[in-house]
């Protein structure tokens, strides 16, 4: 292993010296990670839950070196077009936007996607801190009233930037000319073109990172961050000129420190943030957002990283193209936890995957029922047929194979609980070391075997099986929890490393046999 960084004060030369600085909590102050927050205009769908995912597992896998991480994840409730679906809908937009919250967190809940805070821009604590954002703008001199005259999407809630001449057929865009206020992102072109010069791994992937660039080089413009009220009535007033409404987006990203308690000095503990978003909101965040923090004062997130989209054929999957895929049967057949694993193992972090229901299955039947549900059932099934009813540990057990492995898998769980952008790595270690793992009981024909030999060799598969469980709660909460239960650990670290006679009880189905449910079901 090379060495760990964790910060430039710390250095180690090995993974027991990182654990023992992880348990001793002196390395690592509180880390925090956002999700976006999402739009009450639609339900949940799996572009979104991919989103909550990338947070979660990461926040799991730090969770299991008890190394905290504030979890924000929420709701972005104002705008013109929630109020007018909630008007279509004949409700009140305030109904609307609590059932649309009472979706998000069911499914969340379902997902076991663990936030450890829910903010909702309706929120009051939201108001107040967006409040002293903008009057900290002000203050800073980076507002000032001028006149709008251009093309708007409604649909975007996003001023565009054709020239007068141009020939409109979408009802969705309209012609303008209204007094906003607007925020001077011209003054930061060259101090973010130099935080990005000087940061180039901030933003992930590398590609995201020069789209970036193409952005600054293009020049920035100063851009309307509020709307007259007669045409944004849902969302917060700006102080001391209620004609005018704060543009959704200043809002929604402000809900990043709100929901941290600022403007409290206790954001300050935690701030900054690690950003996950989709690439469709890169601007926003790569470009607009660290403008903002600047002119407020704060510190630039510590990482932005942007994934790709979820295809339906080669299309976005979206509500304006209500091209969702239905997912509920699925998940009724197949559990929750392999639609996770379906979910994270086939997107490349970075780039665009196309969901495939044929491929879905494929994967869920090879990769988590034959070489982990069913090895699993294996062992215990071996034990069972040569009546052990306790494998005994013994010091000198594991081989060097083991160890190998072992260490293998710890390496790469730390890189990952370091830095998010190694997701990768951490999912192709699980099939690498279930493959190991699968190879090494056929390889040394492990059920022929008998007396210590079979007793050594089993509690050695059994306890790298015992760390798989562990390492991988993050991407299989459900089934690793079974396994962890089996074993009698828990999910944390210092727990799983404990060597103790491992008793054999009876067998758990981790996941759906899925060629036998098939014949039942013809
Ligand atoms: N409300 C804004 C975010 C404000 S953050 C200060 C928003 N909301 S959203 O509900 O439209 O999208 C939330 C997240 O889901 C975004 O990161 C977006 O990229 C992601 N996805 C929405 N559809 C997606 C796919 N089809 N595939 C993957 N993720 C995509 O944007």
């Amino acid at each position: 292993m090379s060495h760990f960084i964790l910060n430039k004060n710390y250095t180690f030369k090995n993974f027991d010296e990182y654990l023992l600085a992880y348990q001793k909590n002196i390395t690592h102050s509180k880390k925090y990670i956002t999700s976006p927050i999402f739009y009450a205009n639609s339900k949940p769908h799996i572009g979104h839950i991919y989103t909550g995912l990338v947070c979660d597992t990461w926040v799991k896998c730090n969770g299991i070196f008890n190394n905290e991480v504030e979890f924000v994840s929420g709701m972005d409730e104002h705008g013109q077009k929630v109020h007018q679906t909630a008007e279509k809908m004949k409700v009140s937009t305030k109904e609307y936007v609590d059932q649309m919250n009472a979706n998000f967190i069911e499914c969340f809940k379902n997902y076991d996607i663990n936030y450890t805070k829910w903010i909702r821009t309706t929120s009051y604590e939201h108001k107040v801190a967006l409040e002293r954002v903008w009057r900290i703008l002000e203050k800073n001199g980076y507002i000032y009233k001028s006149k709008y005259s251009g093309w708007y999407s409604i649909s975007d809630e996003n001023y565009l930037d054709f020239d007068k001449d141009y020939i409109n057929t979408n009802p969705n865009i309209v012609w303008r000319e209204e007094e906003c206020y607007y925020f001077k992102l011209s003054a930061f072109e060259d101090k973010l073109r130099e935080f990005y010069q000087n940061n180039k791994s901030i933003i992930y992937p590398n590609s995201r990172y020069n789209e970036t660039i193409g952005l600054l080089d293009q020049g920035l413009k100063d851009f309307a961050i509020s709307r007259p009220k007669e045409r944004l009535s849902w969302g917060i007033e700006v102080d001391n000129d209620p004609s005018q409404v704060i543009y959704v987006w200043i809002d929604a990203l402000s809900a990043y420190l709100s929901a941290i308690g600022y403007p409290d000095d206790k954001y300050k503990k935690l701030w900054p943030a690690i950003h996950v978003i989709g690439k469709d909101i890169l601007k926003f965040h790569t470009i607009y957002w660290p403008a903002l923090l600047m002119a407020i004062g704060l510190e630039l997130p510590k990482q932005i990283i942007i994934h790709g989209w979820w295809l339906n054929g080669d299309q976005k999957i979206s509500k304006s193209l209500n091209n969702a895929i239905d997912i509920g049967n699925l998940v009724e057949s197949y559990g929750y936890d392999s639609f996770r694993y379906y979910l994270l193992s086939n997107m490349t972090l970075g780039e665009d995957g196309s969901f495939k229901e044929t491929l879905f299955e494929q994967n869920i039947e090879t990769v988590l029922s034959n070489k982990f549900g069913n090895l699993f059932s294996r062992l215990i099934g071996i034990a069972k047929r040569h009546s052990l009813e306790l494998l005994k540990f013994n010091k000198a057990l594991l081989n060097s194979k083991f160890i190998e492995e072992l260490s293998r898998l710890r390496e790469n769980i730390l890189i990952y609980s370091e830095n998010l952008s190694k997701l990768n790595l951490y999912i192709q270690s699980f099939n690498d070391g279930l493959e190991f793992l699968n190879v090494y009981v056929n390889d040394n024909k492990i059920w022929e075997l008998t007396g210590e030999q079979l007793n050594n060799e089993l509690y050695s598969l059994f306890y790298v099986f015992k760390h798989l469980a562990l390492f991988y709660y993050p991407l299989l909460p459900n089934a690793c929890s079974k396994i962890l239960d089996y074993f009698d650990t828990k999910s944390k670290y210092e727990d799983a490393l404990k060597f103790k006679n491992i008793i054999i009880k009876e067998n758990v189905l981790l996941f759906p046999r899925l060629s036998i449910s098939k014949n039942e079901k013809i």
